[in-house]
C-alpha cells in the first residue's frame, strides 16, 4: 500500500484527498493515515491539510523497495526489486536469486556492500549512504558468444539515464566505464552463467558514485562523483529509475538484432576513445594504437602504428588524457 500511496502522491503536484486514496485502494481512512505517518517518519515531507488532503513536498534519499517501485516506469527492468541496507555484493545476491529461479529483470539494490567487486579481481569501494550499487538479472535467449556486448548496452543506458536526470556531459571509456571530465563515475561488472549452447543468466552489476565527496587514496586521482560534478546532492532512487527506463529500451533494441547495430550510433557519440590514441594493455604485449570506433559486437577497432587494423575484444585500454595516461 505504501508504494501505491507514494505513486498517487507523486502523480500530481496538487493535494490528493484521503477519500480518493481510500476509494482507489479500498482501505479505510485510518489505514491511509497510518501509512502517511510512517512515510513522514521515514523522512518524506508530506503536508496534510484538512478538507484538501495530502501533498508530497520532498522525499528522503532512500532506495527502499517502495520508493523504487513508486518511481519505476518500466515493464520488466526492475519490476521485481530486492533492497539491502547492507550486503556482501549485489552481484552475489542476484546470482543466488537466479539460482532460486528469479525472473528476467529482477533488480538487487544495496545502500552498502561489504564485498563490492570490480573488474579484474579488484574491489569496489562501497560505503553506505552515498552511492548506487545495483545488479540486474537477465535471461536472454542468445548464444553465449553473443552476450558480451550487453555490458556496452548497460554503459549506454547508464550514461543516458544520468544525463536524463542531471545537466552534465558524460562519456563512455570502452568498454563500459562511464566518465565525466576524464574521471571515472561508474563501473560495470558483467558475469555470466552459461551452458555450451545457451545462457542460463547474465548479471550486470553497476556501481555509480553519486554523492561521495571523499575517495580512498588509491582512486582519489581518477574517480569522481555526480555530486562533485553537478554541484549538488542527487536523489539515488530517481537515478536508478531513469537508468532502468533507458536500459529496458536499449536492451530491447539490442535483442531485435542480437548485436549493437541499433545502438552503435548512440554509443559511439559518447565514446571517449573514438578517434583517439589509446594504449592497449594486452595479455601478451602493451602498445599504442589509434582507436577508430566499435563494431556491431562491441569490439574496439584500432589501427596500429604500422597501419594494420585489428579488433580488441577485451582488456585494458587507456586513453591519452583519461585517468592520467600520457
Ligand atoms: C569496475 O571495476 O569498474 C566494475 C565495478 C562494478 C561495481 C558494481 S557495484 C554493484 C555490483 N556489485 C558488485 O560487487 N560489483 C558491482
Amino acid at each position: 500500500m505504501k508504494t501505491e500511496i507514494l505513486k498517487m502522491l507523486r502523480e500530481t503536484e496538487d493535494y490528493v484527498s484521503g477519500q480518493q486514496i481510500c476509494g482507489k485502494l479500498g482501505v479505510s481512512r485510518t489505514a491511509v493515515w497510518k501509512v502517511i505517518r510512517q512515510l513522514q517518519e521515514e523522512g518524506y515531507q508530506i503536508e496534510a491539510v484538512r478538507n484538501r488532503g495530502y501533498r508530497i513536498l520532498d522525499g528522503p534519499d532512500v532506495m527502499t523497495r517502495e520508493e523504487l517501485e513508486s518511481l519505476m516506469g518500466t515493464r520488466w527492468a526492475g519490476s521485481r526489486i530486492y533492497y539491502y541496507p547492507e550486503t556482501d555484493s549485489t552481484n552475489i545476491r542476484i546470482r543466488q536469486l537466479a539460482d532460486e529461479g528469479a525472473p528476467h529483470g529482477t533488480l538487487a539494490v544495496a545502500d552498502m556492500q561489504t564485498a563490492g567487486r570490480g573488474r579484474r579481481g579488484r574491489t569496489w569501494e562501497s560505503p553506505a549512504g552515498s552511492s548506487i550499487y545495483m545488479s540486474i538479472l537477465l535471461r536472454p535467449d542468445l548464444m553465449p558468444s553473443a552476450a558480451p556486448p550487453l555490458t556496452l548496452v548497460m554503459a549506454c543506458s547508464v550514461a543516458e539515464g544520468i544525463m536524463d536526470c542531471e545537466d552534465v556531459k558524460v562519456q563512455i571509456k570502452w568498454p563500459n566505464d562511464v566518465i565525466i571530465n576524464g574521471r571515472k563515475l561508474v563501473g560495470i561488472l558483467t558475469e555470466m552463467s552459461t551452458q555450451v549452447d545457451y545462457i542460463d543468466h547474465v548479471i550486470i552489476g553497476v556501481g555509480i558514485n553519486v554523492n561521495m565527496t571523499e575517495f580512498p587514496d588509491s582512486i582519489r586521482e581518477t574517480a569522481t562523483s555526480l555530486r562533485i560534478e553537478a554541484g549538488h546532492k542527487v536523489r539515488r532512487a530517481k537515478l536508478i529509475a531513469a537508468v532502468m527506463k533507458r536500459f529496458e529500451a536499449d536492451y530491447e533494441m539490442f535483442m531485435q538484432t542480437g548485436d549493437l547495430s541499433g545502438l552503435m550510433e548512440k554509443y559511439s557519440s559518447m565514446l571517449v576513445n573514438q578517434d583517439r590514441d589509446v594504449r592497449i594493455l594486452g595479455v601478451k604485449e602493451t602498445y599504442t594504437a589509434h582507436a577508430l570506433g566499435i563494431d556491431r559486437n562491441g569490439e574496439l577497432i584500432v589501427r596500429r602504428e604500422d597501419g594494420t587494423e585489428e579488433k580488441i575484444s577485451s582488456g585494458e585500454v587507456s586513453v591519452r588524457g583519461v585517468y592520467g595516461y600520457v
